[in-house]
Parts: structure tokens; sequence; C-alpha cells
């Protein structure tokens, strides 16, 4: 989509379309206000005659309005004035932007980022409508045989501001929307491929050729590097598996050279079968998105190339296959992990830890000024939090504090769980170091705890995206999160300096 920012009269814009919303019950908004005033009354004169209540999700398209340059008028219903917030803001904006694809015209011309949302400002509305634009028209269907085109399909969005000395924090704002975005629609593209085509081989791949297309470094190493780094816990998870394991590292190199680069883990199981402890059948295919950690940091990298973050940032992804099999790992097995410590594996389902415990300890090298894992760790977090928040834990408060304000920024939210010491205990083993599973009280918890015993030598937080990476059902597909989130704590530490 070509985007572009704007400020001016509604009724004078020559454009296929332009968008304005109306409040419950039959309130027009400042745009669609001036719009009538150009029109001598004829919207209030709709409205009045019932064809346009104002209801969220609703819409009313006019055609060749008297006294407007445009073709045509899309009225979009936004509820009620007193509770326009943030979720009701971005329906209005993908309300619209459904209704804009349906109608002939090539372009549009959007109103709705005029309107105040308590709390957020200019910047913040156009990042989230390009967001929501970009979520609205994506697509997957590169594995279709046949694709359902859109007949005439939109091009071409403008957004306005009320006032002229707002145009370049909107620009600005345009710009990083659109790297955001475009991180996002990458995460969901290699997320939504199945297990068969998305294997360690081919992320590894995928990775290397972004990382050139946009001037990053990479560097891939293979088994038996990672057998001479003594990375047996991750290699215990991939050996069931005829896919090779791939351990995958992306560098942006955006600051002063000695500054402490940021860390970035992505979980990348590319099928999570469960392994000899099988999963039941239903809906085991979404395991599928068992990579969505390592997607997200990739794209992440994608977008901080994009907007060409001045900081260093390093991306890391375990890439491996989680099968059983006549060589797969048995439970009780016990390996010994890259740190030394050694692990009995009580349940060869709890192996994402099992591979991030050794990136873990691989990026110790790096002198990190701060590490962030991402993962689909645990069902017990989905459980806990649902679909609406990922769930934060961190050996560190301020990195926590400033993750949660990422979160509330980006409208991609996390929420805090905590890391006490209490729970270390769930973890002992009478065999090993430390068991890989809990048992099931605080399952994202001590999943956590296991991953802190592996942190101890710099600033960490894990996110567990279980619940906020995909969706399931109808609309099943990656959600391209926590990438929005990921990136705003990036620019505000950009922004910091
Ligand atoms: N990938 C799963 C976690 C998961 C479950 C993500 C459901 C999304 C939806 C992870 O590898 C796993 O299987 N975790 C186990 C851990 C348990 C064996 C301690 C779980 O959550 O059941
Ligand atoms: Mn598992
Ligand atoms: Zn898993």
């Amino acid at each position: 989509m070509e985007f572009s920012i704007k400020s001016g009269s509604p009724e004078k814009q020559r454009t296929a379309c332009v968008v304005v919303g109306v409040f419950e019950s039959r309130k027009l908004s400042l745009p669609a206000e001036l719009l009538d005033n150009a029109a001598r009354g004829y919207l209030s004169d709709l409205l009045r005659r019932g064809d346009m209540e104002g209801k969220a999700g609703s819409t009313l398209l006019l055609l060749k309005v008297p006294g407007a340059e445009a073709e045509r008028i899309l009225l979009v219903g936004l509820g009620k004035e007193r509770e326009f917030r943030e979720k009701e803001y971005r329906a209005a904006i993908a309300n619209a932007v459904r209704t804009l694809n349906e109608t002939g015209g090539f372009d549009g011309t959007i109103y709705l980022t005029e309107l105040p949302v308590k709390k957020r400002d200019v910047a913040w509305r156009i990042r989230q409508a390009v967001l929501v634009v970009e979520e609205t028209l994506y697509r997957f269907d590169q594995m279709k045989s046949k694709k359902d085109d859109v007949r005439r399909p939109l091009r071409k969005l403008t957004f306005c501001v009320e006032r002229r000395t707002e145009l370049a924090a909107a620009e600005l704002a345009l710009t990083e929307g659109q790297a955001i975005a475009s991180g996002m629609s990458y995460m969901k593209d290699l997320a939504n491929l199945p297990g068969n085509i998305c294997t360690p081989t081919y992320l590894a791949e995928q990775a290397s050729a972004m990382a050139k297309e946009h001037g990053l470094q990479v560097e891939i190493l293979d088994r038996s590097a990672m057998e001479k780094l003594g990375m047996h816990s991750l290699l215990a998870v991939s050996i069931g598996s005829h896919q090779p394991p791939q351990f995958i590292i992306v560098k942006h190199l955006g600051g002063k050279a000695d500054t402490k680069p940021i860390v970035l883990v992505g979980k990348g199981v590319t099928f999570d079968t469960g392994g000899i402890s099988l999963k039941p059948a239903h809906e085991m295919d979404e395991m599928k998105f068992d990579m969505s950690g390592a997607a997200s940091v990739l794209a992440t990298m994608k977008s901080v190339a994009m907007m060409k973050i001045p900081l260093n940032i390093i991306a890391v992804v375990p890439a491996v296959e989680n099968m059983p099999g006549g060589g797969a790992t048995r439970p009780g097995d016990i390996v010994s992990s890259m740190s030394g410590q050694t692990v009995e594996i009580l349940n060869t389902d709890a192996e994402g830890r099992l591979i991030l415990c050794d990136a873990l300890t691989y990026v110790e090298r790096f002198e990190p000024d701060c590490v962030i894992d991402v993962a689909t760790l645990t069902g017990a977090c989905v459980i806990a939090l649902g679909h609406v928040v990922s769930g934060l834990l961190a050996n560190d408060d301020g990195l926590a504090r400033e993750l949660l304000d990422a979160g509330n920024d980006s409208w991609d939210r996390a929420w805090q769980l905590p890391l006490f010491d209490d729970y270390q205990e769930q973890l002992k083993s009478n065999f090993a170091d430390m068991g890989n599973i809990g048992g099931r009280p605080a399952g994202t918890i001590t999943a956590a705890c296991f991953l802190s015993r592996f942190t101890k030598k710099y600033d960490w937080a894990h996110l567990d995206i279980a619940g906020t990476a995909y969706r399931s059902g109808k609309e099943k597909g990656s959600t391209g999160r926590p990438v929005p989130l990921l990136t705003h704590f990036l620019l505000a530490r950009a922004n910091a300096k």
C-alpha cells in the first residue's frame, strides 16, 4: 500500500473516497461536519432520516455528494463518543479499509486519523492506522493454487491530520509504522507456512536472504558447530528429527562500535509434536506456529534495519524440529547444557526451554546490555492470560518496566508475572542439576525459572507469546505479535540516548 499524510478540508479532496466518522447517536465528527456544511446539510439530513445511527461497525457509502470534490464519501460508525478509545479507533480504521477495498476506487483519504483518542498523540494514531490497514489487507495465499483477487484493489491511502504543525511528526510516524508493518507481514508469512516447508533449514535460508537484502550480518551454525560448543540440551530436542538443526545469528550494528548490544533470542521450533511425550491430535497443526518467537525476532531485525535504528542489536535463533522417533530423546534422559549444568528431560514436550537455555548461554559472548527472549513457551500462559497480553518475566525490574511501557505504547501489551525464588524448588531433580518441568502449578513461571538459571550474567526478560502469537479457529493465523512491542522498545531505547 502506498501511504501519504495531508492536512486540508475534506470537501476539497479530489479522491475516489473521503472517509469520515459518525458517533452514536447521529453525531457528526468534525470533518464530517465540514462536509455537511459544504453539502448544505446533506449528511445531517440523511442521519435525521435514520440512514445512519453511528453504531460501531456500521458504514454508509454515498456517491456524488453535492459540494464535495470526492467521488464518494464513506461514513464510518464510531460508537459512543465517550467510549471511543484505542480499541474502537483501531476497529474504525479496519472497518473503513475493509469497505474501501470492496468499493471501486483505487485510493482513499481518511479523516479518522484526526479523531481524538485519549492520551494518544497524532504519531500514535498514524502508526496504528498503518498497522491496522496492513493487518486488514494481509492475505496468506502463497499455498493456494487459485488466488481470489480483489477486482479493483485499493492502492493509495492518505491519512489526514488537523494541523499543519502536526505534519512532521505524522510523516515520521508513517515511516515507522510502515517499517513495523513490514516486519509484521514478514513474521506472519514465516509463521503461517506449514512445518514441511518452514523447516530449520528454510528459516536459516530466509534469515540469510533477509539479512543480505537489508545489509545485516548473518552467521549460521550447523550441528557439528553446536556439538563443539556443547549445546547438548538443544541437540537433544533436534535428535528425533530428520531435519538438521540450525543456529541463526543476525546482527544490525547501527550503534557505536563500543556500545553493548541488545540481544533478542527467539524460540524456533518449526514443528512441535511433543516428541516421545507426544501431544494429542486435536489442533496439533497449530504447533507449526511454535517458531513464532524466532519469526518475531527476525522480523524485528527487518524493521530495525528499515528504520536504521542507531543501536547494536543481535538476533539469535535456535531452530529445530521436535519429533518422536527411534533416535529421539526419552523421558528421563539426562543431558549437559552448554553452561555445564545438567538437565533431566522428564517431558520431551517441554522442549522450548531446552533449546533456549543453550542459546542464552551462547549470547554471553556478546557481553549484552540486555537479553530478551521470545517464545511460545507454555500452554499455561494461555490459561493465565488468554490471547490479550503476552506473559513477561524478568530478572531486572527496569527492563521489565521498559517492555511493559513499549507494550502499552504499541498496543501490543504484556503483563508481568513474578519470578520469585520460591518457585525454583519445583525444578528439583533427583538425578541431575534440574528437571525440565515444574509440575502443573504456575507452569509459565517455572518455565521462566528454568531459563533464569542460564541468564545470571546479564539483565534478561522473557516474553511468553503462546497466547498472542497466533489465532486459532476460523481466523487461524499468525498475528505478527510481539513485533510492535519489540520495535517500540528499541525505538524508545534509541530515543533515550
Ligand atoms: N509449544 C508448547 C507451548 C504451547 C502450548 C504453545 C499451546 C502454544 C499453545 C511447548 O513446547 C509445550 O509443549 N509446553 C508444555 C510444557 C509442559 C510439558 C511442562 C505445555 O505447556 O504443555
Ligand atoms: Mn512442546
Ligand atoms: Zn513448543
